[in-house]
């Protein structure tokens, strides 16, 4: 089974990458990685399936080599990884871990000598266990901690970097952290919640000066991104779909692109913003060189009793994948263009993440991911040919590796990882990306 496309189907300087993260893949029981707030929450039963943490992983802190030459094997242009906070600076602040740094630094090395662009994101998530007991993302000071984070990995890898984004995912780091407490830290409080979606766009804003001041270029924004699509055609279900979009998608676009929080969502939320928090938009908005954007599903949504937000998601008709996601490539059209037409500043755009998950094992094919892949790059060709500035796609994951609270089930890789004997095997995805992107 195929793609139904190649590469001469995109634009000459069209960027085909994959993406993975340090905590899901590297192991982080080694190489002198500080604690995390993930395991924190891992290790409090009920959190994560089977208490699953990112100790080991895919081993990738040794095995590095060998997935790099799997990313290049398929044809790939770029690979976007992100550095571990708690790798680098096991504190969260002060000593610098040397053999984190020489780790990062041998990885980006790794990537241009088989020509792969590095990707950087700085943070995907691991908070140092140190800075969570400090308040972590609901302390102002955490912008000024990732600043001087942000400084020590610009100041090592800045001259190789292709581009760098500070924050994966923000709406994840505060809101489904913080709000709906399914990822580190577990919280559910619409105070803290408030204040780590006002402090995280902060981070990123001092993250971004910080990366500037030391002359790293092509720096950007990277978040995920639902389609909120109401439940049926009554003016609740209208209104519960307007408002999840605004706390998921308009939010953190907003503050980027534009300097201002969606006013519907700041209607309920100014009382729990951090005093003084109009000062901090310019910061927030620091000029990007790209937006990327992570999609992987819709949301459909009905109002329900209760407090504010008042909605609770729906199940919806279209097959689903591992994660129960429906499968809705229409979501990531959208998207594209309205990234694009809402903000009407031509600012590149980037699919940072697509993917799917599924139960695969090693003999056996996945033709889901194929097609799941062909309907989300279809959407992409049509960007493109209606004048969207898309100037790349990355595939989630290089590797099957740490799904979060969902633990090791969920495979998303183009590659299948044995997670016993830490075997590589790739995937009929990953033959057939090779196939579409060879010269
Ligand atoms: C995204 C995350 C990534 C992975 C995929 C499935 O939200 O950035 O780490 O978990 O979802």
């Amino acid at each position: 089974m195929s793609l139904s496309f190649t590469r001469a189907d995109f634009p000459e300087d069209f960027v085909f990458g994959t993406a993975t993260s340090a905590y899901q893949i590297e192991g982080h029981s080694r190489g002198g990685a500080g604690r995390t707030h993930w395991d924190d929450f891992a290790e409090t039963p009920g959190n994560v399936v089977r208490a699953e943490t990112g100790a080991i992983a895919c081993d990738h802190l040794t095995r590095w080599q060998e997935d790099l030459d799997l990313a290049a094997g398929a044809g790939l242009d770029a690979y976007r990884f992100s550095t571990s906070w708690a790798r680098v600076l096991p504190d969260g602040r002060g000593a610098v871990n040397a053999e984190g740094l020489d780790f990062y630094d041998r990885l980006v090395d790794g990537m241009l000598a088989r020509g792969l662009k590095p990707a950087l994101t700085l943070y995907h998530w691991e908070l140092p266990s140190p800075l969570a007991d400090l308040g972590g993302w609901r302390n102002r000071d955490i912008a000024g901690w990732f600043a001087d984070f942000a400084e020590i990995i610009g100041r090592r890898l800045g001259d190789r970097l292709w581009s760098a984004a500070p924050v994966n995912e923000p709406w994840c780091v505060a809101w489904l952290s913080h709000f709906e407490g399914q990822h580190a830290p577990g919280v559910r409080d619409i105070r803290a919640a408030t204040r780590a979606m006002h402090h995280v766009g902060l981070a990123h804003g001092h993250a971004i000066a910080a990366l500037r001041s030391l002359g790293v270029g092509n720096l950007g924004a990277v978040c995920n991104l639902e389609y909120a699509l109401p439940t049926d055609d009554s003016d609740g279900a209208h209104a519960a779909a307007r408002l999840h979009d605004g706390i998921y998608n308009r939010w953190f676009a907003g503050a980027f692109r534009r300097g201002a929080y969606p006013e519907d969502v700041l209607d309920h939320l100014a009382p729990h913003m951090p005093d003084g928090w109009q000062d901090d938009m310019a910061t927030i908005a620091a000029p990007l060189d790209w937006f990327g954007l992570n999609y992987y599903t819709c949301a459909r949504l009905a109002p329900c009793d209760g407090p504010w937000p008042g909605y609770r998601t729906v199940e919806g008709p279209l097959p689903r994948t591992q994660m129960g996601w429906e499968i809705c490539p229409e979501g990531l059209a959208h998207f594209l263009g309205r990234m694009h037409a809402d903000f009407d500043d031509g600012l590149p755009l980037y699919v940072t993440e697509n993917g799917m998950a599924w139960p695969d094992t090693p003999g056996h094919d996945d033709p889901a991911r194929i097609d799941y892949l062909d309907a989300h790059l279809a959407r992409a060709r049509n960007a493109i040919a209606d004048s969207v500035p898309l100037k790349g796609y990355f595939v989630w994951s290089l590797l099957d590796n740490y799904e979060w609270a969902l633990g090791y089930d969920k495979r998303f890789g183009l590659v299948h990882v044995d997670f016993d004997t830490l075997e590589r095997t790739p995937k009929a995805s990953y033959h057939a990306l090779a196939r579409a992107l060879a010269p």
